[in-house]
Protein backbone atom coordinates (compact mmCIF):
# COMPACT_ATOMS: atom_id res chain seq x y z
CA UNK A 1 0.00 0.00 0.00
CA UNK A 2 1.19 3.59 -1.03
CA UNK A 3 2.44 5.37 2.34
CA UNK A 4 0.22 8.08 2.46
CA UNK A 5 -3.45 6.34 2.08
CA UNK A 6 -4.56 3.96 4.89
CA UNK A 7 -6.65 1.50 2.61
CA UNK A 8 -5.05 0.50 -0.34
CA UNK A 9 -6.43 1.76 -3.76
CA UNK A 10 -7.90 -1.75 -4.82
CA UNK A 11 -8.74 -2.83 -1.79
CA UNK A 12 -11.31 -5.37 -1.93
CA UNK A 13 -11.03 -5.48 -5.44
CA UNK A 14 -9.78 -9.01 -7.64
CA UNK A 15 -7.80 -8.80 -10.62
CA UNK A 16 -6.05 -10.96 -13.21
CA UNK A 17 -2.71 -10.42 -14.30
CA UNK A 18 -1.45 -12.52 -17.14
CA UNK A 19 2.69 -12.63 -17.59
CA UNK A 20 2.80 -12.25 -13.91
CA UNK A 21 5.34 -14.91 -13.63
CA UNK A 22 8.45 -11.78 -14.57
CA UNK A 23 8.90 -8.50 -15.64
CA UNK A 24 5.82 -6.19 -16.22
CA UNK A 25 3.12 -8.80 -14.62
CA UNK A 26 5.14 -9.37 -11.66
CA UNK A 27 5.54 -5.86 -10.66
CA UNK A 28 2.25 -5.19 -11.62
CA UNK A 29 0.77 -8.46 -9.61
CA UNK A 30 2.85 -7.03 -6.71
CA UNK A 31 1.63 -3.70 -6.33
CA UNK A 32 -2.04 -4.51 -6.97
CA UNK A 33 -1.58 -6.68 -3.52
CA UNK A 34 -0.33 -3.97 -2.02
CA UNK A 35 -3.19 -1.81 -3.10
CA UNK A 36 -5.44 -4.38 -1.46
CA UNK A 37 -6.41 -6.61 -4.54
CA UNK A 38 -6.90 -10.06 -4.69
CA UNK A 39 -4.55 -10.83 -7.83
CA UNK A 40 -4.42 -14.64 -9.65
CA UNK A 41 -1.59 -14.57 -11.25
CA UNK A 42 -1.14 -16.35 -14.31
CA UNK A 43 1.96 -17.16 -16.49
CA UNK A 44 2.94 -20.77 -18.54
CA UNK A 45 3.31 -23.69 -16.56
CA UNK A 46 7.37 -23.71 -17.74
CA UNK A 47 7.86 -20.37 -15.62
CA UNK A 48 8.22 -19.89 -11.91
CA UNK A 49 4.81 -18.73 -11.61
CA UNK A 50 4.23 -21.79 -8.88
CA UNK A 51 7.51 -20.09 -6.99
CA UNK A 52 7.88 -16.40 -7.57
CA UNK A 53 5.04 -15.15 -5.03
CA UNK A 54 5.80 -17.99 -2.63
CA UNK A 55 5.37 -15.18 0.65
CA UNK A 56 3.42 -12.98 -1.18
CA UNK A 57 0.28 -12.04 0.85
CA UNK A 58 -3.06 -11.86 -1.60
CA UNK A 59 -1.35 -13.20 -4.34
CA UNK A 60 -3.34 -16.45 -6.62
CA UNK A 61 -0.48 -18.18 -8.94
CA UNK A 62 -2.30 -19.75 -11.50
CA UNK A 63 -0.44 -22.04 -13.66
CA UNK A 64 -1.54 -21.99 -17.40
CA UNK A 65 -0.91 -21.18 -21.02
CA UNK A 66 -3.08 -17.92 -22.23
CA UNK A 67 -3.31 -19.69 -26.09
CA UNK A 68 -4.69 -22.92 -24.21
CA UNK A 69 -8.00 -23.17 -26.02
CA UNK A 70 -9.66 -23.58 -22.15
CA UNK A 71 -7.45 -21.09 -20.47
CA UNK A 72 -9.82 -17.78 -20.56
CA UNK A 73 -12.55 -20.14 -18.80
CA UNK A 74 -10.48 -21.56 -16.04
CA UNK A 75 -9.22 -18.31 -15.12
CA UNK A 76 -11.97 -16.72 -15.11
CA UNK A 77 -13.19 -19.67 -12.92
CA UNK A 78 -10.00 -19.45 -11.12
CA UNK A 79 -10.13 -15.42 -9.86
CA UNK A 80 -14.27 -15.89 -9.37
CA UNK A 81 -13.08 -18.33 -6.33
CA UNK A 82 -9.97 -16.31 -5.31
CA UNK A 83 -11.92 -12.98 -5.37
CA UNK A 84 -15.26 -13.43 -4.97
CA UNK A 85 -15.78 -11.73 -9.00
CA UNK A 86 -13.67 -9.71 -11.07
CA UNK A 87 -13.19 -6.24 -11.06
CA UNK A 88 -9.63 -5.77 -12.98
CA UNK A 89 -8.10 -7.79 -16.33
CA UNK A 90 -4.67 -7.00 -17.02
CA UNK A 91 -4.05 -8.95 -20.43
CA UNK A 92 -0.07 -8.67 -20.34
CA UNK A 93 1.71 -11.92 -21.37
CA UNK A 94 3.50 -11.40 -24.78
CA UNK A 95 5.75 -12.64 -26.79
CA UNK A 96 8.43 -11.02 -29.62
CA UNK A 97 10.43 -12.58 -32.61
CA UNK A 98 13.07 -10.28 -34.26
CA UNK A 99 13.67 -10.95 -37.70
CA UNK A 100 13.67 -9.21 -41.21
CA UNK A 101 10.29 -9.97 -43.64
CA UNK A 102 12.08 -12.12 -45.37
CA UNK A 103 12.97 -14.59 -43.17
CA UNK A 104 9.81 -13.86 -40.45
CA UNK A 105 8.48 -17.77 -40.34
CA UNK A 106 4.80 -18.10 -40.22
CA UNK A 107 5.42 -19.90 -37.11
CA UNK A 108 6.71 -16.74 -35.76
CA UNK A 109 4.19 -14.59 -37.04
CA UNK A 110 1.67 -16.92 -35.34
CA UNK A 111 2.93 -17.50 -32.00
CA UNK A 112 2.97 -13.42 -31.43
CA UNK A 113 -0.65 -13.08 -32.56
CA UNK A 114 -1.38 -16.16 -30.91
CA UNK A 115 -0.16 -14.65 -27.52
CA UNK A 116 -0.55 -10.71 -27.85
CA UNK A 117 -3.65 -10.62 -29.66
CA UNK A 118 -6.20 -13.90 -29.61
CA UNK A 119 -5.49 -15.28 -26.35
CA UNK A 120 -5.98 -11.73 -24.79
CA UNK A 121 -9.14 -11.15 -27.52
CA UNK A 122 -10.26 -14.60 -25.99
CA UNK A 123 -9.53 -13.69 -22.28
CA UNK A 124 -11.07 -9.98 -22.68
CA UNK A 125 -14.41 -11.63 -23.97
CA UNK A 126 -14.90 -14.56 -21.61
CA UNK A 127 -14.07 -12.25 -18.60
CA UNK A 128 -16.81 -9.73 -19.83
CA UNK A 129 -20.27 -11.38 -17.88
CA UNK A 130 -17.53 -11.52 -14.55
CA UNK A 131 -16.64 -7.21 -15.30
CA UNK A 132 -20.45 -6.80 -16.04
CA UNK A 133 -21.25 -7.93 -12.28
CA UNK A 134 -18.97 -6.53 -10.82
CA UNK A 135 -19.79 -3.02 -12.41
CA UNK A 136 -23.07 -3.52 -11.80
CA UNK A 137 -22.49 -3.49 -8.20
CA UNK A 138 -19.67 -1.06 -7.38
CA UNK A 139 -20.23 1.34 -10.45
CA UNK A 140 -16.83 0.18 -12.34
CA UNK A 141 -14.57 -2.89 -13.56
CA UNK A 142 -11.56 -2.14 -16.11
CA UNK A 143 -9.36 -3.70 -18.75
CA UNK A 144 -5.82 -3.28 -18.88
CA UNK A 145 -3.80 -4.57 -22.10
CA UNK A 146 0.00 -4.76 -22.67
CA UNK A 147 0.40 -3.12 -26.30
CA UNK A 148 4.08 -1.59 -26.59
CA UNK A 149 5.21 2.14 -28.32
CA UNK A 150 5.37 -0.62 -31.36
CA UNK A 151 1.66 -0.09 -31.28
CA UNK A 152 2.15 3.12 -32.90
CA UNK A 153 5.63 3.23 -34.18
CA UNK A 154 8.10 0.43 -35.71
CA UNK A 155 11.36 -0.86 -35.89
CA UNK A 156 13.51 -3.19 -38.00
CA UNK A 157 12.49 -6.65 -38.09
CA UNK A 158 9.25 -6.61 -35.38
CA UNK A 159 7.03 -6.93 -38.30
CA UNK A 160 4.85 -9.84 -36.79
CA UNK A 161 5.26 -7.77 -33.06
CA UNK A 162 4.82 -4.14 -34.43
CA UNK A 163 1.31 -5.49 -36.05
CA UNK A 164 0.54 -7.88 -33.30
CA UNK A 165 0.67 -4.78 -30.95
CA UNK A 166 -1.33 -2.50 -33.66
CA UNK A 167 -4.08 -5.03 -33.19
CA UNK A 168 -3.53 -4.74 -29.21
CA UNK A 169 -4.80 -1.36 -30.21
CA UNK A 170 -7.54 -1.69 -32.20
CA UNK A 171 -9.30 -4.20 -30.07
CA UNK A 172 -8.73 -2.12 -26.77
CA UNK A 173 -10.16 0.70 -28.66
CA UNK A 174 -13.82 -1.11 -29.94
CA UNK A 175 -13.88 -3.10 -26.76
CA UNK A 176 -13.94 0.57 -24.95
CA UNK A 177 -16.85 1.27 -27.30
CA UNK A 178 -18.74 -1.85 -26.84
CA UNK A 179 -18.39 -2.29 -22.82
CA UNK A 180 -18.75 1.70 -21.64
CA UNK A 181 -22.16 1.56 -21.10
CA UNK A 182 -21.87 -1.15 -18.57
CA UNK A 183 -19.36 1.41 -16.61
CA UNK A 184 -16.16 -1.10 -17.88
CA UNK A 185 -13.29 0.74 -19.23
CA UNK A 186 -10.60 -0.79 -21.19
CA UNK A 187 -7.67 0.96 -21.85
CA UNK A 188 -4.32 0.12 -23.16
CA UNK A 189 -0.43 1.12 -22.53
CA UNK A 190 2.43 1.47 -24.05
CA UNK A 191 5.67 0.65 -22.80
CA UNK A 192 9.04 1.98 -24.27
CA UNK A 193 12.30 0.23 -23.44
CA UNK A 194 12.04 -1.54 -20.00
CA UNK A 195 14.37 -4.21 -18.27
CA UNK A 196 12.62 -7.17 -18.37
CA UNK A 197 12.86 -10.96 -19.16
CA UNK A 198 12.04 -10.26 -22.94
CA UNK A 199 15.06 -7.29 -22.92
CA UNK A 200 17.32 -9.01 -20.46
CA UNK A 201 19.31 -10.49 -23.75
CA UNK A 202 19.96 -7.47 -25.36
CA UNK A 203 20.28 -4.83 -22.28
CA UNK A 204 22.72 -7.21 -20.80
CA UNK A 205 24.81 -5.56 -23.31
CA UNK A 206 26.03 -1.73 -21.78
CA UNK A 207 26.42 -0.37 -25.26
CA UNK A 208 23.35 -1.41 -26.76
CA UNK A 209 21.65 -0.56 -22.68
CA UNK A 210 23.54 2.87 -23.14
CA UNK A 211 22.36 3.78 -26.62
CA UNK A 212 17.98 2.99 -25.82
CA UNK A 213 18.56 4.90 -22.35
CA UNK A 214 20.34 7.87 -24.20
CA UNK A 215 17.19 7.99 -26.59
CA UNK A 216 15.16 8.65 -23.68
CA UNK A 217 14.41 12.15 -22.56
CA UNK A 218 14.23 11.07 -19.23
CA UNK A 219 17.72 9.02 -20.16
CA UNK A 220 17.22 5.98 -18.59
CA UNK A 221 15.90 2.48 -19.38
CA UNK A 222 12.02 1.96 -17.42
CA UNK A 223 11.67 -0.28 -14.77
CA UNK A 224 9.05 -2.39 -14.40
CA UNK A 225 7.40 -1.11 -11.31
CA UNK A 226 7.74 1.91 -13.70
CA UNK A 227 4.92 0.02 -15.72
CA UNK A 228 2.78 -1.37 -12.79
CA UNK A 229 2.10 2.43 -11.50
CA UNK A 230 1.13 3.05 -14.70
CA UNK A 231 -1.45 0.42 -14.76
CA UNK A 232 -2.49 0.90 -11.13
CA UNK A 233 -3.50 4.13 -12.85
CA UNK A 234 -5.53 3.26 -15.55
CA UNK A 235 -6.85 0.45 -12.75
CA UNK A 236 -7.81 2.66 -10.17
CA UNK A 237 -10.78 4.52 -9.23
CA UNK A 238 -9.33 7.83 -10.34
CA UNK A 239 -9.75 6.71 -14.16
CA UNK A 240 -13.53 6.03 -13.86
CA UNK A 241 -13.84 8.47 -17.05
CA UNK A 242 -10.81 7.37 -19.22
CA UNK A 243 -11.41 4.71 -21.75
CA UNK A 244 -9.62 3.96 -25.22
CA UNK A 245 -6.85 5.34 -24.24
CA UNK A 246 -3.38 4.28 -25.00
CA UNK A 247 -1.19 5.72 -22.17
CA UNK A 248 2.41 5.82 -23.47
CA UNK A 249 4.96 5.15 -20.73
CA UNK A 250 8.56 5.56 -22.54
CA UNK A 251 10.39 7.98 -20.54
CA UNK A 252 10.26 10.40 -23.71
CA UNK A 253 11.51 8.15 -26.01
CA UNK A 254 9.50 8.46 -28.81
CA UNK A 255 8.90 11.99 -28.80
CA UNK A 256 11.88 13.08 -31.11
CA UNK A 257 10.96 11.99 -35.04
N1 LIG B 1 10.16 -4.99 -22.07
C1 LIG B 1 9.86 -4.05 -22.94
O1 LIG B 1 10.70 -3.21 -23.29
C2 LIG B 1 8.46 -3.98 -23.49
C3 LIG B 1 8.15 -2.87 -24.31
C4 LIG B 1 6.87 -2.79 -24.83
C5 LIG B 1 5.92 -3.75 -24.53
N2 LIG B 1 6.24 -4.81 -23.73
C6 LIG B 1 5.19 -5.80 -23.45
O2 LIG B 1 5.09 -6.00 -22.07
C7 LIG B 1 4.46 -7.26 -21.81
C8 LIG B 1 5.20 -7.96 -20.71
O3 LIG B 1 6.50 -8.31 -21.15
P1 LIG B 1 7.81 -8.08 -20.27
O4 LIG B 1 8.61 -7.04 -20.95
O5 LIG B 1 7.45 -7.92 -18.85
O6 LIG B 1 8.56 -9.45 -20.58
P2 LIG B 1 8.83 -10.74 -19.70
O7 LIG B 1 9.37 -11.73 -20.68
O8 LIG B 1 9.63 -10.40 -18.51
O9 LIG B 1 7.38 -11.20 -19.22
C9 LIG B 1 6.45 -11.77 -20.09
C10 LIG B 1 5.77 -12.92 -19.39
O10 LIG B 1 4.72 -13.43 -20.25
C11 LIG B 1 4.70 -14.81 -20.10
N3 LIG B 1 4.07 -15.47 -21.24
C12 LIG B 1 4.53 -15.53 -22.51
N4 LIG B 1 3.74 -16.32 -23.25
C13 LIG B 1 2.76 -16.77 -22.41
C14 LIG B 1 1.67 -17.64 -22.58
N5 LIG B 1 1.40 -18.21 -23.76
N6 LIG B 1 0.87 -17.90 -21.50
C15 LIG B 1 1.12 -17.34 -20.30
N7 LIG B 1 2.15 -16.50 -20.09
C16 LIG B 1 2.96 -16.24 -21.13
C17 LIG B 1 6.18 -15.20 -19.99
O11 LIG B 1 6.35 -16.51 -19.44
C18 LIG B 1 6.73 -14.10 -19.11
O12 LIG B 1 6.71 -14.44 -17.74
C19 LIG B 1 4.46 -7.99 -23.17
O13 LIG B 1 3.15 -7.94 -23.71
C20 LIG B 1 5.43 -7.19 -24.02
O14 LIG B 1 5.13 -7.28 -25.37
C21 LIG B 1 7.50 -4.94 -23.22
Amino acid sequence: MTSSSAVGRLHGKCAIVTGAASGIGEATARLFADEGATVLAVDRPASPILTVFAQAARIVPFARDVTDHEAPAEIVAAARRAGGGLDILFNNAGVSERSLVEAHTDEAWDRQFEVNVRAAFRLCREAVPALRERAAATGRARIVNTASVMAERTDLGLAGYVASKHAVAGLSKTLALELGKWGITVNYLLPGAIQTGMTRAAFEDPAIREVWARKAALRRLGTPMDMARAVLLLASDEADFITGHGLVADGGLTLRT
